[in-house]
């Protein structure tokens, strides 16, 4: 099982997230069927795939001579058994119902040789309890983002019997894809991103709730500072720059407390200020450290205002 060696991808449900993806492997290089229940919803997809295409050459990330060789690529059918034949991986990307879910793997178990890893695209459910398949070894999760064909994230996560060939076969397959894999160690409902969306999500639905600002208040607020942020820091390394020891005792205001900080505060770590929080900062000053990160902000910053990101769209 090597990732080089895969010629043709099958991908099963041609929806919001299914086109795009049929549209990355096609991009990268790979014959890939696109399965869906009706020749209209087909016809769709290759409509969204053609007009995905063109923006990508707008922006020269596509060269447009190859569009057409690229839609060649892609072979669209309602016939899995047809889409199955002579592929060397398999994604369903069908809608978020174990029922249907359950059934897609059931009918790919019996189409795709056993040395064929199947993979899912399910926003979290828990794939590895649902499908029954008689090698759970080569089950796992490709959760890609919308649109797949731009958003760089694939989360990988493995179940309880995937086999870590099964692993490394579906991290290294993303990266030949041009995609950026993050592997999880284990199955968790939501994986990272939705995990911390969901946090987000419910923050928001409260402030709306309670009348506290607006939906234009709420978005212009976050654009001008996480938005800021958190393309260049991310979540982590965000509290490396407020000091750990200041987000202990935060934590302690509000009554609780948490041994992750309680251990990097007792050990000195308080993050860019000691050269060590949650990153390693290898001896370099907070000084150095600082500006490093402030000519980052500002180029984000200056990039935004000059695209008017902080208008709505
Ligand atoms: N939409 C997103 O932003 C997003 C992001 C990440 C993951 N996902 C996940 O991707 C999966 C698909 O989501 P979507 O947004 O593309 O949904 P969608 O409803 O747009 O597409 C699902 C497609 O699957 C087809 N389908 C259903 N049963 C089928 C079957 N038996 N055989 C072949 N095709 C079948 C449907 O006709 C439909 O076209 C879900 O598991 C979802 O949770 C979605």
């Amino acid at each position: 099982m090597d990732a080089k060696n895969v010629k043709k991808a099958l991908v099963v449900g041609a929806g919001v997230m299914g086109h795009s993806i049929a549209q990355v492997f096609a991009q990268a290089g790979i014959e890939v069927s696109l399965v869906d229940l009706n020749e209209k919803i087909l016809e769709h997809a290759t409509n969204l795939i053609k007009s995905n295409l063109s923006i990508l050459a707008e922006f020269k990330r596509v060269p447009r001579k190859e569009i057409s060789t690229i839609l060649r690529r892609i072979h669209p059918t309602t016939s899995l058994a047809e889409g199955a034949q002579g592929a060397d991986f398999a994604i369903e990307v069908v809608s978020e119902v174990a029922e249907v879910k359950k059934k897609v793997f059931a009918q790919l178990d019996e189409l795709c040789p056993e040395d064929i890893v199947l993979a899912s695209n399910t926003s979290g459910l828990d794939i590895f309890s649902i499908a029954e398949v008689k090698k759970p070894a080569r089950l796992i999760i490709t959760h890609w983002f919308a649109p797949p064909h731009i958003i760089p994230l694939v989360e990988v996560v493995p179940g309880p019997k995937t086999s870590g060939d099964v692993v490394a076969f579906a991290k290294e397959l993303m990266e030949r894809l041009g995609k950026r894999p993050i592997v999880l160690r284990e199955f968790v409902r939501s994986f990272i991103v939705n995990r911390i969306q969901n946090q987000i999500s419910l923050a928001v639905l409260e402030i709306l709730e309670k009348g506290w600002a607006t939906p234009t208040e709420i978005d212009l607020a976050v654009k001008s500072s996480l938005g800021i942020r958190l393309p260049i820091v991310g979540v982590v390394q965000t509290y490396d720059f407020t000091g750990l020891d200041l987000v202990l005792d935060i934590m302690k205001s509000y009554g609780v407390s948490h041994p992750i900080f309680e251990e990097k505060v007792k050990k000195g770590h308080l993050g860019a200020k000691t050269s060590k929080g949650f990153y390693d900062y290898g001896g370099r000053s907070e000084e150095e450290i600082l500006k490093k990160r402030d000519r980052l902000y500002l180029k984000m910053l200056d990039y935004l205002e000059k695209i008017n990101a902080f208008e709505p769209i």
